[in-house]
């Protein structure tokens, strides 16, 4: 069986990148599971209930979250809703939401999906390590994909090492950046350090090019306008991962890397 696993969906044009994309890659690929992450879904800054309807009803099964999760919080009571959306699970007991999903996928295949967070560079947050042992334990037997939100690609290496074998897949987001390692490892886990973004190409990180660079220039934080027409590229990053569906043991990985002109009207924000 084969999932797509999308990069962080950056704002108004990476949502209508996906609802663009989505439907053509699922018919020719007959994905069992779509997973996006949506931490900077809603005009770059978390997720809210109409952003994360949009990029299931453009084909996305599971949208999993990232330190970015509380930036709209009218999302909680959607957190705590049946809703497939996972948050970060090693955040305190009691937290809002959930971290792991179990779902079928369209051929009936259970998934579980876990979402971690990492701890180097940023904010502090139970152990990645611990919570993932809790949680994998809990749905063996299943196809398990955890998606590790972390900046440094040290602790990202390190947890997929350590989770190889119990885990189908390990992939990272968070940087928006993509990296070249898709790869399997020694006990059958499928690797990736950062999936990256979909979002506008000519960017910082996705973010507005003019905020970003006074903000490095003059360290003084700017406020990115709310909304800037988007021109030029915006990019797909997702992978393909090919899954043993009987024993949840990893196959295959590929990156799957797109781009798709913005359309009249396309912005950043919103
Ligand atoms: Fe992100
Ligand atoms: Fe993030």
């Amino acid at each position: 069986m084969k999932v797509l696993f999308i990069g962080d969906v950056v704002g108004r044009a990476g949502r209508e990148c996906v609802a663009a994309l989505l439907p053509g890659l699922r018919a020719s690929h007959d994905f069992e599971l779509v997973v996006a992450n949506g931490e900077n879904a809603a005009g770059g800054f978390g997720l809210t209930r109409p952003t994360a309807e949009e990029l299931l009803s453009a084909g996305v099964d599971v949208i999993t979250l990232g330190n970015h999760t509380w930036a709209q919080r009218e999302i909680i009571p959607y957190l705590d809703s049946e809703a497939p959306v996972i948050r970060p699970l090693n955040y305190p007991p009691g937290t809002p939401g959930k971290g792991m999903i179990v779902v079928r996928g369209r051929q009936g295949t259970e998934i579980a999906i876990l979402s971690v967070m990492g701890r180097t560079f940023m904010e502090p947050i139970d152990s990645p390590f611990r919570g993932a042992d809790a949680a994998l334990a809990s749905v063996e037997g299943k196809v398990r994909i955890v998606d590790v939100h972390a900046e440094a690609t040290s602790e990202k290496a390190a947890l997929a090492h350590y989770l190889d074998g119990r885990a189908s897949a390990v992939i990272g987001t968070h940087t928006h950046v993509p990296t070249a390692d898709a790869r399997q490892l020694p006990g059958g886990t499928l690797f990736l350090t950062d999936v990256g973004m979909v979002g506008p190409r000519d960017s910082v990180i996705g973010a507005d090019v003019d905020s970003m660079v006074q903000r490095f220039v003059r360290q003084i934080p700017v406020r990115p306008p709310k909304s800037r027409e988007v021109r030029g590229p915006v990019t797909f990053n997702s992978v393909i991962l090919e899954i043993e569906p009987s024993s949840g043991r990893g196959v295959s990985i590929r990156r799957l890397d797109l781009e798709h002109e913005a359309r009249p009207g396309w912005r950043r924000g919103e």
